[in-house]
């Protein structure tokens, strides 16, 4: 059976899901994750302003994605659009629990990647990898309260909703709830069918 440590590439309609290329995909990384969007749904803390590109945040960067394809507890895919051939974000299974055969999924899609369907099929696939090919039982994942295009989009791709966080993040003057979500072994084969 395949493990973490393979980096399959994973074809959809619309989306190809590849091992990431440093050299050809750090551009597109680098605008994304700078992408005001990806910043306030992705992070676990919040500032008014993003904290400025230094030299040691450029080379935390670039050792990072060179090392994903060596990985053996976790997968970092790109995601291609199919219509371009070029990558428009990345998506990853992490928190592996070997016992429980469980792990955390998150996806981040880049401007030119967002509202076409892209990320839903792309959590699909993902998905389907691995509760179908890695044989896990549970991947689960989270999102905050005020997103609701991402909830709509794992709902789409067939996760459950399991509870909400109350009051994790404090962005501005406000805070908000982070809603946790997953998809089962048994339920995603009948969904899938
Ligand atoms: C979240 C993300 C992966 C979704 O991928 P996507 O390709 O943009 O989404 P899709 O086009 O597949 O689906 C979005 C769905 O949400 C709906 N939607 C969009 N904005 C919405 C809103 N404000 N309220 C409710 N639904 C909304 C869309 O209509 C679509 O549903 P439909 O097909 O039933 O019409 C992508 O937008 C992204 O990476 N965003 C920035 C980072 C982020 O939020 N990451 C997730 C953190 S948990």
């Amino acid at each position: 059976m395949p493990t973490f440590s393979d980096k399959p590439t994973l074809l959809g309609t619309k989306t190809l899901l590849r091992p990431v290329r440093p050299e050809q995909d750090l551009p597109m990384l680098r605008v994304m994750l700078d992408d005001p969007d990806v910043l306030r749904y992705t992070s676990d803390s919040w500032t008014p302003e993003p904290p400025e590109w230094t030299e040691e945040m450029e080379q935390r960067l670039v050792d990072w994605y060179t090392t994903r394809n060596d990985q053996p507890d976790r997968l970092d895919l790109i995601v291609v659009d199919r219509a371009t051939d070029r990558g428009v974000g990345e998506i990853v299974l992490n928190e592996w629990s070997e016992p429980n055969r469980s792990c955390n999924l998150r996806i981040a899609l880049g401007p030119d990647g967002r509202d076409r369907g892209l990320g839903t099929e792309a959590v699909r696939l993902l998905t389907d990898h691995a509760l179908r090919t890695l044989g896990l039982n549970r991947v689960s994942l989270s999102v905050y309260a005020f997103n609701p295009r991402a909830r709509r989009a794992y709902e789409k791709a067939g996760f459950k909703l399991e509870g909400i966080r109350r009051q994790v993040l404090r962005h501005g003057d406000r805070w908000i709830d982070d809603i946790d979500m997953a998809a089962l072994a048994e339920h995603w084969n009948q969904h899938e069918a």
